[in-house]
């Protein structure tokens, strides 16, 4: 999660989105709050004391199967999901009490909730599930090899590793996506694909926002996941290769140094 790529700042998004949810609140009955700032993809706001309303743009394919993992997920691990309009790409979802995202937490807390939030929504989906596999998302990013240095070597290593599919993964899987719901934590925003658990933990060796991803802390967050029954190599495998695919392009004014996807792959190259 990086400033880059606001989504909802482009022209005439957030009209389209809003007139989306204002019918969806006559409709559903609901009241809606002013929207919540941190929604920079979707349109995000209030429903009443329980509820928030999201409306994904159309434009964010990755995230076509929200409501899928959602329901499959079915609470544990999840926030809820109380309605859907698939049509208008519309989420009512339980809204968490008290809401906080686990990068309110101290370092290894925040790891630790990780995991136990990881274990419980990376699960083996049902037979003829609807979710796109993994290696669907590196076709789409991966940019062209004479786009940066980096590219021909993120994509040697995406080559050689064959991804399994066998496991629902969240695909933006961090600090910020981690709220708590009374003593315990679960996800919001997942683009739900279905993959390896060691695809997810990239996005979470660049986050928090504010923070800086040193050498040691990286080392050590790997070293806790592996802990935990994770594949290390792979981790670093899908280090390189998710951090030049969310890394690039470098926008105008913009270097290299601003990019902690960047960062961090350079970091375990
Ligand atoms: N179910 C929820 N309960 C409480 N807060 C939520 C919930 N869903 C989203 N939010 C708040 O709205 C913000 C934006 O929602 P999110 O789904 O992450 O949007 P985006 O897809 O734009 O990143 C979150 O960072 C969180 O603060
Ligand atoms: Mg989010």
């Amino acid at each position: 999660m990086t400033a880059e790529g606001d989504w909802i700042q482009r022209e005439g998004y957030l009209p389209r989105l809003e007139r989306i949810a204002s019918e969806l609140a006559a409709e559903w009955g609901l009241e809606l709050g002013p929207r919540i700032a941190a929604g920079r993809y979707s349109y995000v706001a209030p429903a009443g004391p329980d509820a928030i309303l999201k409306i994904v743009p159309a434009e964010d394919t990755d995230a076509d199967h929200i409501a899928d993992a959602l329901r499959f997920w079915n609470g544990d691990g999840a926030a809820r999901l109380l309605r859907h309009d698939a049509a208008r790409r519309a989420l009512l979802l339980e809204r968490l009490r008290p809401g906080t995202e686990s990068a309110a937490l101290a370092e290894d807390d925040a790891t630790a909730i990780a995991i136990d939030v990881g274990r419980r929504i990376w699960r083996t989906p049902q037979p003829g599930h609807p979710f796109r596999p993994i290696a669907r998302w590196v076709e789409r990013w991966l940019p062209r090899d004479d786009a940066h240095p980096l590219v021909p070597t993120a994509r040697r290593t995406y080559e050689s590793m064959a991804p399994r599919t066998d496991r629902v993964v969240h695909c933006d899987f961090h600090h910020h996506n981690i709220l708590s719901r009374g003593e315990e934590w679960v996800v919001i925003d997942p683009k739900p694909h279905v993959g390896e658990p060691e695809f997810d933990i990239p996005a979470f060796l660049w986050n928090p926002l504010g923070t800086v991803p040193t050498r040691e802390r990286t080392e050590r967050r790997i070293r806790a996941f592996a802990d935990a029954g994770l594949d290390g190599d792979r981790i670093r495998q899908w280090a390189i290769v998710r951090g030049i695919c969310d890394g690039l392009p470098i926008r105008p004014g913009r270097t290299e140094a601003d990019r902690k996807q960047l960062q961090v792959a350079r970091l375990l190259i």
